[in-house]
């Protein structure tokens, strides 16, 4: 053999390796893309059964509301990376203002309704793991689950419609003032938001045209701030923090930089810039008085770079 043939088979050895390995990570890709499509098809399952046996008297055979809203919304759906309309996947703060929506609501009910509170840590029926269930089955939006797992129930105990639906809502009790957060009126914003509406070459846009406020900025610290308020729609503040008003969940943003703020601790804080950081950070520190301390996210400080983070003080210092 002489030496450029062995060079030939060495060559021919080596791009064959390379074939194979590449065949074996795109292979391995789909592999683990299906077994996460496995899992939350079983978690949605189990979330099914848990809403055809607790939820449908009020919320609908479907989802679709009877004298509870319809929870079959858009707006309630987080979406992953390849969905099948094509559209962008939820960012992952939204994600997330969307996972507290729903678990603090299903734990907590609503005061003054009669959605019932439901958490067991609060004195309910349901463990935290069955709560993430039934948050999985309404963010992936399985109502087909619902109606499959439903029919074969109702068949089996010969139940009809309107043995499910609740009749006479008179009878129903209200829920007492406990640790929710969220009513119908800061609710709206969830109702309504739109996942679809980011597709991948229309997304830019979509981000950029926010609704109002951060004109006030020094020219310098404009731009920070206008990307600041991108971010807190996509990271999904917005959604808890309103920067017009309290909207119930989240402490206002609006006028709140330089302001003197009461502390569960029964000491005060002014607002500085150092303050607003620990509180993005290292949030519960010392939890601002008024509002539950569990649902400022945690995981901010993995999350956000510090010119992200210095973007988002700058944006709420120009909440005026
Ligand atoms: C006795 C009736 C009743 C039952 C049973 C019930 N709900 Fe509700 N639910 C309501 C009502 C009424 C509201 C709206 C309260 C309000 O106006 O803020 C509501 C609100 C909600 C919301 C918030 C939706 C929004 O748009 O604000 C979610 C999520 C929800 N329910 C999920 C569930 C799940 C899951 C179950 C079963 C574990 C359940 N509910 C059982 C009556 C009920
Ligand atoms: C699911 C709701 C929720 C989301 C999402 C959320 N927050 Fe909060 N945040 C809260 C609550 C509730 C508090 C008050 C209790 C506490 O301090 O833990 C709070 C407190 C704060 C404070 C202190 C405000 C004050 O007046 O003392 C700041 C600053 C803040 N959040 C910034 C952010 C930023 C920036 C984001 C997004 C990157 C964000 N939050 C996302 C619920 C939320």
């Amino acid at each position: 053999m002489n030496t450029s043939k062995q060079v030939n088979i060495m060559i021919g050895t080596v791009l064959v390796s390379i074939m194979m390995f590449g065949g074996y990570m795109a292979y391995e890709s789909t592999r683990q893309v299906h077994a996460r499509e496995e899992i939350t098809q079983r978690i949605a399952e189990r979330g099914a059964r848990l809403f055809v046996s607790n939820c449908r008297t009020c919320h609908g055979l479907e989802g679709e509301g009877h004298v509870g809203p319809a929870l079959n919304r858009p707006g309630f759906r987080i979406l992953g990376e390849h969905d099948a309309s094509g559209a962008e996947p939820t960012p992952p703060g939204e994600a997330d203002a969307i996972h507290s929506f729903l678990f603090t609501t299903l734990a907590c009910g609503r005061t003054n309704t009669v959605m019932p509170l439901w958490g067991q840590r609060f004195g309910g029926s349901l463990s935290d793991t069955q709560l993430n269930q039934l948050v999985t089955l309404i963010s992936e939006g399985r109502w087909d689950l619902v109606k499959k797992i439903g029919a074969e129930h109702d068949k089996e105990v010969g139940a009809t419609a309107k043995d499910i639906l609740v009749q006479d809502v008179g009878a129903l009790s209200l829920t007492e003032k406990n640790c929710g957060q969220f009513n119908a009126d800061n609710a709206a914003e969830l109702r309504n938001r739109d996942p679809y509406a980011a597709k991948p070459a229309a997304g830019a846009t979509a981000a950029a045209a926010p609704a109002s406020g951060a004109t006030a900025a020094a020219p310098a610290a404009g731009g920070a701030a206008a990307a600041g308020k991108t971010l807190a729609t996509a990271q999904g503040c917005a959604a808890c923090h309103s920067a017009g008003g309290s909207n119930g969940v989240g402490p206002t943003w609006k006028g709140v930089f330089g302001k003197q703020e009461a502390l569960v601790d029964g000491s005060t804080v002014t607002v500085d810039e150092a303050y607003l950081k620990e509180s993005i950070l290292a949030p519960n520190v010392k939890v601002t008085k008024g509002f539950a301390p569990g649902l400022m996210p945690q995981n901010f400080r993995e999350k956000l770079t510090d010119d992200q983070v210095t973007q988002l003080i700058e944006y709420i210092k120009t909440l005026k």
